[in-house]
């Protein structure tokens, strides 16, 4: 699966991760001074955010996408002399004891291990430190997963897309609740919220699931022709919903501390 998105698309499109996120940001408890992870940091317009939260702190950005760092990068440029970038997988972070804070939004469904994953992000936690993280779960996407499914099974798809596995995990509040007790966590907290989100035109929709959701399927179609026409199978379907062109997204919530 390719890692690489096309970051300004992402950039233009990301409002609903954008708002689901900010909330997220503003339950943060900081003194202002903290060294925090911001993991998975996309394009970084979350991580500007949470830069203004931390006026005498720093952050690391990490993400595996090149060019999502390179937009971040260029992004939040006025933040440079408190603001770092590394290029890692979150399953393998190369840091021990480092941060005070962990904060990710929309990123941790889109890594499949989760027992590598909050291994690796209490390594790279001081004792006393903490993760404050959002991402999909449970049921998130499901009825465009059906579809999506139905889809592959198509004649025109089933060459390219026929079993392969979905290039996420969603985990449920009380599964998450046991990854994060494995990985050593404590005072865990975990829930799961409906975050329904409508899709203003259809050319708008066509965007945001090509640049958000669908891309690792359209990477294994090989011609333009059938790529439009995945696309437009999803929007015709999405066009009878009601109301037209909504997803239906499930947020997974997760609070969980380091022992000092
Ligand atoms: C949907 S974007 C979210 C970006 C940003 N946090 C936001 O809320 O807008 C998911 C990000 O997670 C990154 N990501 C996915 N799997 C990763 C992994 N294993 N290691 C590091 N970053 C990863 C992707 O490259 C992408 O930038």
């Amino acid at each position: 699966m390719s890692r690489e998105w096309n970051s300004t698309e992402y950039h233009r499109l990301s409002q609903p991760q954008v708002s689901w996120g900010k909330k997220v940001l503003a339950g943060l408890k900081l003194r202002g001074n903290e060294t925090v992870l911001d993991a998975g940091c996309g394009t970084g317009r979350l991580t500007a955010d949470l830069l203004e939260a931390l006026p005498h702190g720093q952050v690391i950005g990490v993400d595996v996408s090149q060019n999502m760092l390179q937009s971040a990068r260029e992004y939040l440029r006025q933040f440079s002399s408190r603001m770092s970038f590394v290029a890692a997988d979150l399953q393998a972070l190369p840091f021990s004891r480092v941060f005070h804070g962990i904060v990710s939004t929309a990123a941790f469904h889109w890594v499949l291990d989760h027992d590598l994953l909050f291994t690796s992000l209490y390594r790279a936690l001081r004792p006393g430190g903490w993760v404050h993280a959002q991402c999909g779960g449970g049921p998130n996407l499901s009825r465009l997963r059906n579809r999506m499914n139905e889809l592959a099974r198509s004649v025109e798809f089933v060459p390219y897309l026929a079993g392969y596995a979905e290039p996420w995990l969603f985990q449920d509040a009380d599964e998450m609740n046991s990854t994060l007790r494995r990985a050593g966590f404590i005072q865990i907290e975990t829930s799961l919220e409906e975050a329904p989100t409508v899709i203003e035109s259809r050319q708008q929709y066509v965007d945001f699931v090509r640049t958000v959701i669908v891309r690792t399927y359209l990477e294994r179609l090989p011609k333009e022709w059938l790529r439009s026409l995945y696309m437009r199978r999803l929007a015709d379907l999405a066009a009878e919903d009601d109301p037209p062109f909504s997803l239906d997204y499930w947020r997974l919530n997760l609070k969980a501390g380091v022992p000092e």
